[in-house]
């Protein structure tokens, strides 16, 4: 809570359509007075929507194919490079599908967030909403996390729960997910970003 005003350097990690990432850089954009300044944006994919969403706002954007590279180590050893040359601070992860190493979390302690569309620690792993949806539950929703080691884990900062209505298919309920996201996500970061010790 002592800091000066020069804004905060983060990264965000993408690995698909890249929504969430829009929805930190309108929420960034929209204030100058936001703490956070996007300097890049990396995707382990070519070709995705998240690239050109970065590119519409001039953010710089790194492409680093996980499959160039023989090891999950090499790989987030790649990724580590890059963040250390845009002098990157803090770390969002946006749809990034690739699990990060022990080794690369802990190179980065407290500095990693994520979402993840479970109320955590229910339906941890991939296709959490779906795991929801067929759990029969009649609510979900999403989680802002600190990164930890192993996957999904790390302290909660932040949660928004999303009703299941009856009515509800698979595709109403992601649509409803991925909308508390958006709205989730940005307000958390800031909060913590500008919380920080
Ligand atoms: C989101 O549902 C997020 O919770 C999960 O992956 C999805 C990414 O969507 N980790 P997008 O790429 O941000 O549109």
């Amino acid at each position: 809570m002592t800091h000066n005003t020069e804004k905060v350097k983060v990264s965000i990690l993408v690995s698909g359509n890249g929504s969430n990432l829009q929805a930190i850089i309108d929420a960034v954009k929209k204030d100058a007075a936001h703490p956070i300044d996007i300097i890049s944006v990396i995707s382990n994919k070519p070709d995705v929507y998240a690239l050109e969403r970065a590119k519409n706002h001039n953010i710089k954007t790194h492409v680093v194919p996980h499959g160039d590279y023989e090891s999950r180590e090499a790989f987030d050893q790649a990724i580590h490079q890059t963040l250390l040359e845009d002098k990157i601070e803090y770390i969002c992860l946006a749809g990034f599908m690739r699990i990060l190493t022990e080794g690369f979390v802990n190179k980065w302690p407290g500095r990693i967030i994520n979402v993840h569309p479970s109320l955590l620690p229910e339906f941890k792993g991939a296709n959490a909403i779906k795991q929801a949806f067929e759990a029969g539950v009649n609510e979900t929703g999403c989680s802002i996390h600190v990164v930890t080691p192993e996957m999904d884990d790390g302290p909660v900062i932040g949660q928004a729960i999303v009703k299941i209505e009856e009515s509800d298919t698979l595709e109403t309920l992601t649509e409803k997910m991925h909308k508390a996201e958006h709205q989730l996500y940005p307000q958390i970061l800031r909060r913590f970003i500008e919380e920080r010790d």
